[in-house]
Parts: structure tokens; C-alpha cells; sequence
């Protein structure tokens, strides 16, 4: 039987501990994924006590009280804590999802915080997302049109502009991207849940006309097809939208397009 094992510098080693400060009475312990490329050290754990009573309720705050208050060096991406920009995704207690919408009173035990998985990581909770966002501007997410623009605006019905609802709303986290077992094998040819999600939604806008062109560019056995329905996509999304669902639908306009 073939053994697989992971190169040792890839195994995560004991961290630091730091005990809750003197006078706190309320602590919750963070169990943090930490690496840094410049020190030559293999990933570690770290694990800090925040005391609670000093600290807004979300992951997000915990993790910024952090590096406020015991290590500045502790690295991570947030713009927004409104769950809008996308920035501070993570991998929270084994779920991809956003430190500033996830409570940390929903989480039992000790708070395990660790980068999107199956990504390169860059420094502690930053993973490279150059290849996702890639993705995405492969897709050409932007109206593209043959008709003339016109002097106001471009008309919707509202019927049309309900079929982009469960669309228009992703924020580009890559929490389903990094969720989906085909993305982790072949990430550099399939395209992913959320770049698909994008293809689907500008194919659905009654104001784009390049539908053909662009279920021509996605309509091949790596960039579509690697997708085998496994769910995680729509299970993990922090927005509650379903990948999966608009990736059916593609594969279904494929099948239509071949009948008619
Ligand atoms: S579909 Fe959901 S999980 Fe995926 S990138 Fe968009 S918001 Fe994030
Ligand atoms: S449904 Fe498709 S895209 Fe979503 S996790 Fe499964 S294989 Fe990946
Ligand atoms: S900081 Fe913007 S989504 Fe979390």
C-alpha cells in the first residue's frame, strides 16, 4: 500500500502560549495558525487567552485585540466587519467562513483559527487568493453589450432583475472556493464555485448580450465540468447563496444549447 506523508515543514508545531491578562475574568483561549516565511520555522499554533470583558463578541475582534495587545505581528486580512468586503475569511472551529460575522459565543471550547484551507499561505492567516481572483477576471464580470449604450440607463424588468437575487450578493470571500474538493485537486484549470457563481450571473442579466461567448468559454471538462455536485460550496457560504445550484444551471444551459 502506497504511504503518503506530509513534508515536515509543513507540520504544525506547538506555539506560544500567553496567559489571560491578571485581571480578567472572563477569557475565552484562541488556538491561532501562525507562519512566517522570512524565519525558516515550521507552522505553529499559538494560543492566547482574550479576556472577553475587553473585546468586541466576534472572531474578528478577538483576533484584532490580539494584535493589539499581546502580538502585532499576528497577520490576517479585514476591511469592513460588516461581513461586505470579503477580506477576513478563515477557517473558524473546521468552517470556512468570516471572522467578523462569526460570534464567538457560538463556539464551543477553545476558538480554533486557521487560513482559508488548501491555499498558499503568505503569513499567518493570509492565504494567496492570485490565482482565485484570476479566476474571477476570467470570467469578464462586466456588462458586455453590442448595442449602443444608452444616453440614461439600462432597463430592467422587475422579473429580470430577480433572477439575480442569490448572485449579485457574493462579496468574493473564497470560503467556497476553498471548501471544494475539486478546487484543492485542480485549482489551476477548474475555475471554482465563486468564478462560476459570476459566469452564471452575468449570463442571467437580461442587459448583457454576450451569453453565447460566455457559456463557450466556460463549456470544457476542467473549467466547468470538474464540479461532481459534492455541496460544500452551498454549505459553507457565509452569505447563504449556492454555488452549486448556478453551476447545475450552466451545465443545464449546455445541455439546451446542444438540443436546440
Ligand atoms: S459564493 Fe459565497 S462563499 Fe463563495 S465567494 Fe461568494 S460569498 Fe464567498
Ligand atoms: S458542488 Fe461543485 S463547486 Fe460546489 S463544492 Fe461541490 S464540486 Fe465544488
Ligand atoms: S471584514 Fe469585511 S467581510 Fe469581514
Amino acid at each position: 500500500m502506497v504511504q503518503f506523508n506530509l513534508p515536515p515543514n509543513s507540520r504544525v508545531t506547538k506555539g506560544k502560549t500567553w496567559n489571560a491578562p491578571a485581571d480578567a475574568r472572563r477569557t475565552r483561549e484562541f488556538r491561532v495558525y501562525r507562519w512566517n516565511p522570512d524565519d525558516g520555522q515550521n507552522p505553529r499554533e499559538d494560543v492566547f487567552a482574550v479576556d472577553m470583558d475587553d473585546c468586541g463578541p466576534m472572531v474578528l475582534d478577538a483576533l484584532i485585540w490580539i494584535k493589539n495587545n499581546i502580538d502585532p505581528t499576528l497577520t490576517f486580512r479585514r476591511s469592513c466587519r460588516e461581513g461586505v468586503c470579503g477580506s477576513c475569511s478563515m477557517n473558524i472551529d473546521g468552517i470556512n467562513t468570516l471572522a467578523c460575522t462569526q460570534a464567538v459565543e457560538d463556539i464551543k471550547g477553545a476558538v480554533k483559527v486557521y487560513p482559508l484551507p488548501h491555499l498558499e499561505v503568505m503569513k499567518d492567516l493570509v492565504p494567496d487568493l492570485a490565482n482565485f481572483f484570476a479566476q474571477y477576471q476570467s470570467i469578464e464580470p462586466w456588462l458586455k453589450t453590442d448595442t449602443a449604450v444608452p444616453e440614461k440607463e439600462w432597463r430592467q424588468s422587475h422579473e429580470d432583475r430577480a433572477k439575480l437575487d442569490g448572485l449579485y450578493e457574493c462579496i468574493l470571500c473564497a470560503c467556497c472556493s476553498a471548501s471544494c474538493p475539486m478546487y484543492w485537486w485542480q485549482s489551476e484549470r477548474f475555475l471554482g464555485p465563486a468564478a462560476l457563481l459570476h459566469a452564471y450571473r452575468w449570463i442571467q442579466d437580461s442587459r448583457d448580450e454576450a451569453a453565447g461567448e460566455r457559456l463557450d468559454d466556460v463549456e470544457d471538462p476542467f473549467r466547468l465540468y470538474r464540479c461532481h455536485t459534492i455541496m460544500n460550496c452551498a454549505k459553507t457560504c457565509p452569505k447563504g447563496l449556492n454555488p452549486a445550484k448556478a453551476i447545475a444551471e450552466l451545465k443545464k444551459m449546455m445541455v439546451e444549447r446542444q438540443i436546440l
